[in-house]
């Protein structure tokens, strides 16, 4: 089955074409940082005025990369929810107009639930074991920091998430205030790597037991109060340290929580997802676990921890192949029930 998947939840306007769920065909992604970065941060009006404009030549590109026309396609999967309302209206509103005019079955997606599948797919031709369920999963984005148990294709519970600040939002907060421009995740993350992390110890939330929510609003007024605490600026070296004992603290968190999600349901698989999954010593701290501790990690390549449609479309070939179908009533759901 050939699926069109089709992402536009917050500030990325995204298509893709994947085979059988898994065989991604073309991924395009166009991002609106260039957009929101004079703001700091995504404002949502502007991201659905840039989703109208790119929708159009995304879709058009995805299909041509992955040497397809629209006959060759089986079915749409589309994100739902949740996410910005004027954005996901305008991929449901294209997706349902091509699955009606062009008579192609329809499925909508949650696009936290999708961000795990990025570990099932794999480039034409590559070989790649895939996560076998049941496993924990650890989602960490702009938007979201979410545990979740999947049992079985398309069936997952909640095990735990932020009750305040993403990882990914406290990581463009401090970089923002460390004057490192939006979104800074990937900034912090180069600095840091010069940085001590052990320079200045900050706090580490909700680390009691057994807990499997998250919370980073603290962490970031931490790292505000010790930057106004110094005597001006901070210069090169005290800004190295600060980004790298602050990255720290969030992987410290991160890293100990997900390896509870796994004790706790007793999965020997953690599958780690999201745009702060590119994070190099996030991933060198999650291998280090999983050695120890024995278990089996799966972490998409960056290009798939990041937003995008083929994660959408793996996602959207489980429901397709399961009837989970949508009809023309399809409606964004902003919010959605649990997260
Ligand atoms: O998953 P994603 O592309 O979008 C959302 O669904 O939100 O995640 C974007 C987030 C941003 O907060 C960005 O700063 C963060 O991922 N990010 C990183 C890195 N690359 C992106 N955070 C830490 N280290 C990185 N290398
Ligand atoms: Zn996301």
């Amino acid at each position: 089955m050939i699926v069109l998947g089709i992402e536009s939840s917050c500030d990325d306007t995204a298509a893709a074409v994947v085979e059988n769920g898994r065989i991604v065909l073309s991924s395009v992604v166009s991002s609106q940082d260039r957009i929101h970065a004079r703001y700091g941060g995504v404002v949502p009006e502007l991201a659905s005025r840039s989703h109208i404009e790119a929708i159009v030549p995304v879709v058009d590109e995805a299909l041509q990369r992955a040497g397809v026309t629209l006959a060759d396609i089986d079915a749409i999967a589309v994100t739902q929810g949740p996410g910005l309302v004027g954005c996901l209206l305008i991929g449901l509103s294209f997706a349902k107009s091509l699955s009606y005019v062009r008579g192609l079955p329809l499925t909508g997606v949650n696009h936290i639930e999708s961000h795990p599948y990025a570990a099932f797919l794999v480039e034409k031709g590559e070989e790649k074991e895939a996560p076998s369920f049941p496993f924990a999963a650890l989602i960490v984005s702009g938007g979201h920091t979410t545990l979740l148990y999947f049992e079985d294709y398309t069936k997952y519970r909640i095990l735990g998430q932020t009750i305040d600040d993403s990882a990914g939002e406290a990581f463009d907060k401090v970089a923002k205030l460390l004057g490192l421009g939006y979104p800074g995740g990937a900034a912090i993350d180069r600095l840091a790597k010069e940085g001590d992390a052990a320079a200045i110890s900050f706090p580490r939330p909700l680390l009691g037991k057994g807990n499997l929510d998250f919370s980073f609003s603290g962490l970031k007024t931490a790292v505000l109060t010790h930057v106004r605490g110094l005597n001006g600026p901070p210069d090169e070296a005290r800004l190295k340290n600060i980004a790298a004992s602050f990255q720290e603290a969030v992987v410290d968190s991160l890293v100990t929580k997900g390896l509870w999600a796994a004790k706790e349901t007793g999965v020997k698989n953690l599958v780690v997802a999201g745009g702060v999954a590119s994070n190099s010593r996030f991933r060198a701290r999650l291998e280090q676990m999983a050695s120890t501790e024995g278990l089996k990690l799966f972490i998409p390549p960056p290009k798939y921890c990041t937003d995008n449609a083929a994660m959408v479309a793996a996602l959207g070939t489980c429901q397709l192949e399961r009837g989970f179908l949508a009809g023309p009533d399809l409606n964004a759901q902003p919010t959605w029930e649990g997260f």
